[in-house]
């Protein structure tokens, strides 16, 4: 466990621009908005027969994957792919015991290939904050997923999804639903919903599931499932991360799908137009049915296609933003 997360390492360049995206926390609300913006423009881009654009051409992309992952990992790819830049993709499994040492080692590697970008997922929380600190700094790192601790380009892809099917954000009601305590993915939500002005955020879970103090993030409690999903615009259902759990925090799955699982009849208790995300991968009859999964409320597959486009968004701006600072550093030099 990287114990300390440097939340100084600026995402930042000196100009305001982003040159890494570690998380969506204290990031400005321009920001969010110009990541949803530019991603807006290349779904439009990405309808078209031609879905390349010239943006990372010569920069070389290394996804560095510590932890599996198929949909984040083959987005972030075909991202790179669209904007031209030549892709290495790493599948690292490495012993928790051995890493500190390891990780440093495969930087330097890296570095001596002249990479231009990290695309980070790692187990441990604060990993991508690490490296962001441990690279040279014309490297931007973007964070694919850090232990517990950030998802940002998930959340932006939900704020995208969220975006186009409500038209904005003033008003609504989101509840996210299920284990957030191990959940990477609620923390980014919060922070970008918080930032971009929802009315309200609930969170809905089992006490076991959820974080101590969570209410200090701003999001209202709920432990009951039919109060806190009642009159919702979005609910954002979470899979049970198994992986992470260290102790029987559940009676069982089935106990758990009755209490906390997104059935067609629970969902009835939302706004009629409410929409339902999941970051995937799901497990049907757990923590949402089928029919609910598959049904006319739910975003899955939008948000897998608008995964796409915000990480194109963040790639091609954090290149910019590095740019932009080296070329600010050589003036000011
Ligand atoms: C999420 C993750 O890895 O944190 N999934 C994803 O990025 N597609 C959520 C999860 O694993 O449940």
């Amino acid at each position: 466990m990287i114990e300390s997360i440097d939340h100084n390492s600026s995402q930042l360049n000196s100009q305001g621009q982003l040159k890494h995206f570690l998380t969506t926390q204290d990031l400005p609300v321009e920001i969010l908005h110009e990541i949803l913006d530019t991603a807006n423009s290349f779904l439009d881009m990405s309808a078209q027969q031609v879905k390349k654009v010239p943006l990372l051409r010569g920069k070389t992309v290394v996804n560095l994957f510590f932890e599996p992952s198929t949909r984040t990992s083959s987005t972030f790819e075909l991202a790179a792919k669209r904007l031209s830049a030549d892709v290495l993709n790493l599948n690292i499994s490495s012993s928790s015991t051995t890493k500190g040492e390891t990780l440093k080692d495969t930087l330097m590697t890296l570095e001596a290939m002249h990479a231009d970008m990290f695309v980070v997922r790692h187990f441990d929380s604060g990993a991508a904050h690490f490296i962001a600190n441990q690279v040279t700094p014309k490297i931007a790192v973007i964070n694919a997923g850090d232990g517990r601790h950030a998802h940002p380009t998930q959340a932006m892809l939900d704020m995208l999804t969220i975006q186009r099917c409500k038209g904005g954000f003033k008003g609504l009601v989101v509840a996210i639903v299920g284990d957030i305590l191990h959940s990477r993915v609620a923390r980014s939500q919060i922070h970008a919903l918080k930032t971009l002005g929802v009315a309200e955020i609930r969170v809905i879970a089992p006490k076991t599931l959820l974080p101590k103090n969570i209410e200090a993030m701003g999001v209202k409690v709920f432990t009951n499932f039919s109060q806190g999903i009642k009159d919702c615009d979005v609910v954002g259902m979470l899979r049970l991360q198994k992986e992470r759990m260290n102790s029987a925090l559940l009676p069982s799955e089935a106990e758990f799908f009755k209490l906390y699982g997104l059935s067609t009849e629970k969902l009835k208790l939302a706004k009629p137009d409410a929409i339902v995300m999941h970051p995937g991968p799901i497990n049907r009859g757990v923590e949402i049915e089928s029919a609910v999964a598959d049904g006319p409320q739910s975003t899955i597959l939008q948000q897998v296609t608008n995964g796409i486009a915000v990480r194109m968004a963040v790639m091609s701006m954090a290149i910019t933003g590095q740019l932009n600072e080296a070329n600010h550093q050589s003036m000011v030099k």
